[in-house]
């Protein structure tokens, strides 16, 4: 396998929301009910444009294996208040962080299933964490996935507090806010 980390574009998102449903249907489906993994899929994960013009949000592409380039994950960081949620969230923030003071925020990381565990999501965390290193940033925290936690926890991040995004019906969809106090690279 030959993964390729590139800056996702406005005409990726076709297939960056095809692979997010993909993610979140074969990688979570242990942590949360289907009913939580639609209900988010509607309200929460998704494609966030304003990462793709802040030139924030990376593509992984898979070159060896087909002609084409094959997206096999997404994932970015963000100099913006939102901790996390594609276009549709209703509680985004969208106003900038001092990075002086501020945690920037890790985004939206989505590995196709069949390419889980090959280091891919690894990869695209160094490319956030090395570009919000030159704007400045020096800590990171991120809303994670129950999914998430282990995969953040193993790249160094804490486990801060619990908390539940919510959802259509009535359901919520439990997260952990973790971050990481001092960015090294
Ligand atoms: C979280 C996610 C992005 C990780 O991507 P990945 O490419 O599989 O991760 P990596 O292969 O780089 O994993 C690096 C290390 O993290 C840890 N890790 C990752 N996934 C793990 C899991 N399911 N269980 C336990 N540890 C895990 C391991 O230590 C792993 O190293 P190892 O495989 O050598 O043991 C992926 O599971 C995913 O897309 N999940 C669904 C969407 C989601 O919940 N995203 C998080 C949003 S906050």
């Amino acid at each position: 396998m030959k993964i390729r980390i590139r800056l996702a574009k406005v005409r990726d998102i076709p297939l960056l929301s095809a692979l997010i449903a993909a993610s979140v249907r074969g990688l979570q489906a242990g942590d949360y009910s289907a009913a939580q993994l639609e209900g988010a899929l509607r309200t929460v994960y998704g494609v966030d444009t304003q990462l793709i013009s802040d030139g924030t949000y990376f593509a992984a592409e898979e070159t060896e294996s087909s002609a084409v380039p094959l997206l096999v994950g997404c994932g970015g960081w963000s100099k913006r208040t939102t901790l996390y949620g594609g276009d549709q969230f209703t509680g985004r923030e969208d106003s900038l962080l001092d990075p002086a003071k501020d945690a920037a925020k890790i985004q939206a990381f989505f590995v196709h299933p069949a390419w889980a565990r090959r280091g891919i999501g690894g990869m695209i965390l160094e490319a956030c964490e090395s570009a919000a290193w030159a704007a400045g940033f020096r800590r990171l925290e991120m809303g994670a996935t129950l999914t998430g936690v282990p995969f953040y926890r193993a790249k160094g991040y804490v486990e801060l507090e619990a908390a539940e995004v919510p959802l259509e019906d009535g359901l919520t969809l439990p997260i952990v806010r973790m971050g990481k106090s001092t960015l090294e690279l």
